[in-house]
């Protein structure tokens, strides 16, 4: 018995030396020292030895036990040990490399070019005034002298939200910030219905039409309007309105050209082009040839509208236009695909 401790103690303190990681120590201790190891057999066994052996073996056993507690106790140690040391090694951190740097954020390109003409409008006196984006069709189209079946709807096809049970009225999406000009013309005159105020507004917003996305067309955009009620207000007052933006948004030197043309709430009404910023006129891919770039549609406020908004087309008159924010941007930057703007692809968003 006492030769087989001393082999249990050989060989436990031979596969002990051998051990350089945690798991390995584990698994010595429960076959070495553990209920079941050679070790505690010998334990259990105390009881069939003979009055003589027991306390020499008693005492033998004892000893190995506490010499192999020991040496694992020092493995241990010595294991622990030699982790940090790697690990201190493997992860060394390096406080003098220089940080990752943080992204910025920025303001989507058509909210800078909203600022921009905003901003441009501010200083030439007219103020921000913001309408719904949620219409009736009578804001929409009829008040500015749409009626139900006019033809000129089809040059703005609608996204309806609810028509059941509304007849000619239904909800929509507007599809221009036009009707912008009903609510402020009406909250204006309410100030003084007998001698309404003049406005001079710029009213910003979304616009969504029922279109083919394309590279030409979105289903949704933004629009600047403009309105200028007043006594006395002329074409010559739009002309120069528009010119002196024109100049500011585009440069002193800008050219601008207006064209005849149509919009049910406007009349006389006008388009007004720059000349082709890409070929200075000369005719290109982007002007069509023309030597043009169309930005907006104006004209002097139809007398039906003016009425409409509460204001005597026999005392007031006034000018209005729309324009595009992001048709002014895609000219500006020569982006050749307006649907760049609601893509979301940073590699575009980050040029602005
Ligand atoms: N509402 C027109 C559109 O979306 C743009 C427009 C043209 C607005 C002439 C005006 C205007 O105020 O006078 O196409």
């Amino acid at each position: 018995m006492l030769d087989k401790l001393k082999e249990i103690e050989k060989s436990a303190l031979e596969s002990l030396a051998a051990i350089t990681d945690q798991t390995a120590l584990d698994s010595w201790r429960v076959a070495n020292v553990g209920r079941s190891s050679p070790l505690m057999q010998v334990f259990a066994g105390f009881g069939k030895l003979s009055k003589e052996e027991k306390p020499v073996v008693g005492a033998e056993a004892n000893r190995v036990k506490g010499t192999l507690e020991s040496a694992l106790e020092e493995k241990s140690k010595e294991v622990k040990n030699a982790a940090l040391a790697k690990s201190l090694e493997e992860e060394k951190l390096d406080v003098t490399l220089p940080g990752r740097s943080v992204n910025i954020g920025r303001l989507h390109p058509s909210t800078q070019q909203l600022r921009r003409v905003l901003a441009i409008l501010a200083e030439m006196g007219f103020q921000v005034y913001t309408s719904r984006e949620v219409e009736t069709d009578e804001m929409n189209f009829q008040m500015l002298n749409f009626p139900p079946d006019h033809p000129a709807r089809d040059m703005q096809d609608t996204f309806f939200i609810e028509a059941n049970g509304r007849g000619d009225n239904p909800i929509l999406m507007r599809t221009h910030t036009s009707p912008g000009q009903i609510h402020a013309m009406r909250e204006y005159a309410a100030t003084n219905p007998q001698d309404p105020p003049p406005i001079r507004i710029a009213l910003p917003g979304m616009c969504f039409r029922y279109e083919q996305i394309t590279a030409r067309s979105e289903i949704q955009f933004n629009q600047v309007e403009g309105l200028a009620i007043g006594k006395n207000i002329t074409f010559a007052d739009l002309k120069g309105t528009i010119a002196d933006f024109v100049r500011r948004m585009f440069g002193e030197g800008a050219r601008l050209r207006f064209r005849a043309s149509y919009f049910p709430f406007t009349e006389p009404s006008a388009e007004v082009d720059v000349e082709c910023f890409v070929c200075g006129g000369k005719g290109c891919q982007v002007c069509k040839n023309s030597g043009w770039l169309e930005i907006l549609g104006c004209g002097m406020v139809h007398p039906v509208v003016l009425q409409n908004g509460g204001y005597d087309p026999k005392i007031y008159s006034g000018f209005a236009w729309g324009m595009g924010p992001e048709r002014q941007l895609m000219l500006r930057n020569k982006i050749n695909d307006i649907r760049y703007f609601w893509g979301n692809d940073v590699r575009f968003l980050e040029q602005f």
